[in-house]
């Protein structure tokens, strides 16, 4: 079998390359080590930027986004006590989406499947290999049987524990990474949200979040240490916790009820340079990973896509490799000032084990810096609702 381009990874990245690239034509197919029902039941981000939103209705899944996307116009900080709405539409014009990233992959698989293109799943051992050269290819085993995938390039969409860029030589790339002393343990339950827009909270106990997939599904984070196992989290040890961080009036509005889900992320930052190696292109969470706090990952990888999809394009329109060349620090410049965004919003809003007092009063003069200054708030809109693309 051969194609133009192995996309391994079938996460939002792979899924929406592979979309706009069938839409221009181009031949693509999709591998992943896991099956569909599986990358369906990953519950992970929820916040969709404008530029986000656009690239999905390129691809031609937008309509059930439109249909079910909550359209957010504003934030809200809660810190001393009180509720502090930051407004995206009356500062920057603009607003976000809350739409699960699990919806945009059922979307995105749906229009795989009715559009034909070929998708691999649970292929074991996918190995790439001669992407320094001229011809890549990607070995991978499925139902007992080796195969050999010819292309002529590879797009690693594979996520950070990914393949793709474990295969490189180590002298080919730099990483820059911080890890952070704490997790999120995130819960998801069919119960109405606690308010109409996103709670982030500032507290003693740790930060935590409230946020929403839908008018009556919710889904709840809060900060917990990295020793802590998902199992000693019962929901009621969860919603007890939440309640703790909530101001009163808002914790007596909180509807509880079963978890659908729980499970806990540890906090990174973490970017490779650079994102090109011959013919492989890293893309999203295989090329770098921001905390969650910004609601910046998924973004993120949207925005590579855009940029890569076009790339490929125009080279196998008008043979120009401009774009690829380019793609590497196209997209770094963006990484970057989302990795800022997102980790200067974990350093607000978390509580760090080392900070001591000096660090809580900086913490708290932020945030009252924030609900004080326009200009301030505005610095955070613009970044929330997504900083322009360059084209
Ligand atoms: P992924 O979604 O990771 O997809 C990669 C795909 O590659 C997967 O389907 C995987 O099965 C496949 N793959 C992996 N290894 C191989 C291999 N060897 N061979 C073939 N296929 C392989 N962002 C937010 O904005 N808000 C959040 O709340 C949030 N929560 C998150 C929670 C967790 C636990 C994680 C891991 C991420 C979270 N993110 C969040 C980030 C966001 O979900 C990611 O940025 C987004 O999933 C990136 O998409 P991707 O397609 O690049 O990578
Ligand atoms: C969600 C996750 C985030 O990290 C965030 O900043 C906002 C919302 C969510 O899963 O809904």
């Amino acid at each position: 079998m051969d194609t133009s381009v192995a996309i391994i990874g079938s996460g939002p990245s792979g899924l929406m390359l592979g979309q706009l690239l069938h839409r221009a034509g181009i031949d693509a197919v999709v591998i992943d080590n896991k099956s569909p029902e599986h990358i369906m039941s990953r519950i992970r981000a929820g916040v969709l930027e404008t530029v986000t939103v656009e690239l999905l209705d390129e691809a031609g899944v937008g309509d059930r986004l439109h249909a079910k996307g909550l359209v957010h116009e504003g934030i809200n900080l809660a810190f001393g006590g009180k509720l502090h709405r930051i407004d995206f539409e009356g500062l920057t014009g603009r607003h976000v989406v809350v739409y699960g990233q699990t919806e945009v992959t059922r979307d995105l698989m749906d229009a795989r499947t009715a559009s034909g293109g070929a998708s691999v799943y649970e292929a074991e051992d996918v190995r790439i290999e001669g992407f320094d050269a001229d011809r890549p290819t990607v070995r991978y085993r499925k139902d007992g049987t080796e195969h050999r995938l010819r292309c002529d390039f590879i797009a690693g969409c594979d996520g950070f524990h990914g393949v793709c860029r474990q295969s490189l030589p180590v002298q080919a790339y730099q990483t820059v990474e911080r890890v952070y002393p704490f997790g999120w343990i995130g819960l998801l339950s069919d119960t109405p949200p606690v308010a109409d827009e996103l709670i982030y909270v500032n507290h003693e106990r740790g930060f935590a979040l409230c946020s929403m997939r839908s008018n009556t599904r919710s889904r709840y984070y809060l900060q917990c240490t990295l020793a802590e196992r998902v199992e000693e989290w019962t929901d009621e040890r969860f919603w007890t916790e939440l309640k703790l961080r909530l101001d009163p009036q808002i914790a007596q509005r909180l509807v509880t009820g079963s978890s659908i889900e729980k499970s806990i992320a540890p906090l990174r930052s973490f970017v490779v340079e650079p994102m090109r190696f011959g013919r492989l292109f890293l893309a999203g969470d295989a090329a770098h990973i921001v905390p969650p706090t910004g609601a910046k990952g998924l973004n993120l990888a949207a925005s590579d896509i855009r940029y890569l999809s076009r790339a490929l394009i125009r080279f196998y329109r008008t043979g120009d490799s401009d774009g690829l060349g380019g793609y590497s620090e196209r997209c770094l410049r963006r990484v970057w000032l989302a990795e800022r965004f997102s980790w200067w919003m974990t350093s607000i809003l978390h509580r760090f084990p080392d900070a001591g007092e000096f660090g809580a009063r900086i913490q708290r003069a932020e945030l009252e810096y924030l609900v004080r200054s326009r200009a301030a708030a505005t610095a955070l809109a613009e970044s929330y609702v997504g900083l322009p693309i360059e084209d």
